[in-house]
């Protein structure tokens, strides 16, 4: 019933919007919609491709680099059910013909081709996107998101640029730095190009240092301790995660912490619920990252579903996967809604503050 990977949905018009920043560029801000289907919970936006613009509705991927989405060529189940993109139909097509595919078996692959891509108002020219002509993952039918906006970026300049290098060097944006703000409760988010938003957090930021990693964003934080359960020996490596609530982390590591809260075995592993009436009185989550708590009660580490009859079920946030190694955690988007997180590729540094 639970599926941890993927998200579900559909959605109306969003709106966009352009702020100027103190760069003397304006901030890119694209409105992102919460949707919760089949108790997966994703964050989408409306982004254009092609002249004239086709619309997709696209997931943001913090750590990877490719957007990517279905082409018009593409007859699989996912692809006939969500929007397709028409090479054809659009004037500022180019070919570039190099097959991509996704990796960590997320089962899509096609080729590289060159088009514009408008996001909230922007236009890049000629970006390099993938578009999927194979998507064969089995649970991601009913999936709100036609593609995916990736917003990676290269530290490499001969790899393929991203949509954020090409924003920089077409002078759209003057920086590449990204803030994302998840709202709690349905109430959306706010995905922030070339600056931050500061209406939407408190306080300072505090900036980590990234580690030198080509795609993701990995910075080290000195605890992660859920009440009196300490969940890292000594330093743990994390990293955002954009497209999951959850913080993944290894088999034995969500073993330790859901047993300390009373973790409920559902039959699928790595993945345990809790009572829900007493989530209240668990232990807070306490990260120390560049020297600054962070805290999160346990309603905000738990992810609440809906169920038919008014009745909800609460899944602990953390989970785990078979391929994660220990003392390393993947903060999900669930950790986002509590700490607006910025991500700063021209310092390689993230940074996090109160989420207002
Ligand atoms: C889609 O099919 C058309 C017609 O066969 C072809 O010209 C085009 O290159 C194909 N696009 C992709 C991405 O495979
Ligand atoms: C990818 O495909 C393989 C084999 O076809 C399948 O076992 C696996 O579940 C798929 N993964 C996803 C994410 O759908
Ligand atoms: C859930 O917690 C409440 C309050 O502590 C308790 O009364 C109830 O028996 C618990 N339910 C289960 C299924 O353990």
């Amino acid at each position: 019933m639970l599926r941890v990977l993927l998200a579900l949905a559909c959605l109306g018009a969003l709106q966009a919007a352009a702020v100027p920043d103190t760069t003397g560029y304006s901030v890119i801000s694209l409105p992102l919609k919460d949707v919760l289907v089949n108790g997966q919970q994703s964050f989408v936006g409306v982004i254009g491709i092609g002249t004239p613009d086709q619309s997709m509705t696209v997931t943001v991927d913090i750590s990877s680099r490719l957007t990517y989405v279905p082409s018009v060529n593409c007859s699989d189940p996912f692809c006939t059910g969500h929007r397709r993109y028409d090479s054809a139909a659009s004037s500022t097509y180019e070919a570039d013909g190099t097959p991509f595919e996704l990796p960590y078996g997320q089962n899509a692959s096609g080729v590289l081709s060159k088009d514009s891509i408008s996001v909230a108002g922007a236009t890049v020219h000629g970006q390099t996107f993938g578009e999927a002509t194979a998507v064969w993952n089995s649970y991601s039918v009913q999936a709100p998101n036609d593609g995916v906006l990736g917003l990676g970026f290269s530290l490499q300049p001969d790899r393929v640029p991203s949509i954020l290098d090409t924003m920089k060097s077409q002078d759209l944006i003057g920086r590449r730095l990204v803030g994302l703000w998840l709202g709690r409760d349905g109430a959306g988010g706010e995905l922030s190009l070339g600056g931050l938003n500061s209406a939407r957090y408190s306080g300072e930021l505090v900036w980590a240092t990234t580690l030198q990693n080509p795609d993701g964003w990995v910075v080290m934080t000195e605890s992660f301790d859920v009440g009196e359960t300490s969940l890292c020996t000594g330093n743990c490596l994390v990293n955002a995660n954009s497209l999951n609530p959850y913080f993944f982390m290894s088999m034995e590591m969500a073993k330790t912490v859901n047993d300390a809260i009373g973790g409920i075995d559902i039959g699928q592993p790595g993945v345990v619920a809790l009572n829900c009436t007493s989530v209240s009185t668990l232990p807070s989550l306490k990260m120390t990252i560049a020297g600054r708590s962070l805290e999160m009660s346990p309603l905000e580490y738990v992810f609440v579903i809906p169920l038919e009859g008014g009745a909800e079920m609460c899944i602990s946030g953390f989970v785990g996967v078979p391929q994660f190694i220990d003392n390393y955690v993947s903060l999900g988007t669930m950790f986002m809604q509590k700490f607006y997180t910025a991500f700063d590729a021209e310092n390689l540094r993230m940074g996090f503050a109160d989420s207002t």
